[in-house]
């Protein structure tokens, strides 16, 4: 069985929880509402790793603000900011996934996408949990911002959070 990148589509969503509550910290989880809400604004934007039917890893991820973050586990506002970037929100592989190469692809799809809208900086948190992957793969902690939005960043998205981007 070949492992491919696909777009999410709503069937993969129960798997996506999964994935979500399997390799996050359970802090950063989100309702599978929220998800849902996600789906249906952007989902367009999405993609899945899977082996055949097996979801191995998935990639959320939307125009945004540079500067700014949604808020994890909660609902799209109503009025959703004027993009100039586009941002990861989330990119996950099950360990057994890997050291694959897949990240990088999923990386790769993302900024593909990001560029094809038209963006020119790609954005994200880089959370605890990441470590130092995200300055391995050339992103640079996103200085601009007021010490109310760094706040809010850590309470929302944990202590060590760092807003990050990279040119496109
Ligand atoms: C982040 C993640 C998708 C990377 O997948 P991967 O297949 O390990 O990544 P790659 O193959 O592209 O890169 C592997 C390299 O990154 C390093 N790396 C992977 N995860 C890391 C982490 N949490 N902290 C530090 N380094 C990490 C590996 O050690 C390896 O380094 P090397 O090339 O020097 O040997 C995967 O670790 C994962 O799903 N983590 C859980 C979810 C998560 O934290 N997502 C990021 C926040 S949105």
């Amino acid at each position: 069985m070949s492992i491919k990148i696909l777009p999410m589509t709503i069937q993969d969503m129960e798997d996506v929880s999964k994935v979500q509550k399997e390799t996050f910290t359970q802090d950063l989880c989100e309702a599978h509402s929220v998800l849902l809400n996600r789906f249906e604004i952007f989902g367009q934007y999405f993609h899945v790793a899977k082996n055949g039917e097996e979801l191995l890893g998935y990639m959320i991820a939307f125009p945004w603000k540079l500067g700014e973050t949604p808020v994890n586990n909660q609902n799209f506002p109503k009025m959703l900011p004027t993009p100039d970037c586009f941002f990861i929100h989330d990119i996950t592989l099950l360990p057994a996934a890997r050291g694959t190469g897949l990240a990088r692809a999923m990386i790769e799809k993302a900024c593909e996408t990001g560029r094809l809208l038209g963006f020119k900086t790609i954005s994200l948190v880089a959370v605890a949990q990441s470590g130092n992957y995200w300055d391995k793969n050339n992103f640079l902690e996103y200085l601009d911002i007021t010490p109310e939005k760094k706040n809010a960043l850590i309470a929302n998205y944990g202590q060590g959070s760092r807003l990050m981007s990279r040119v496109l």
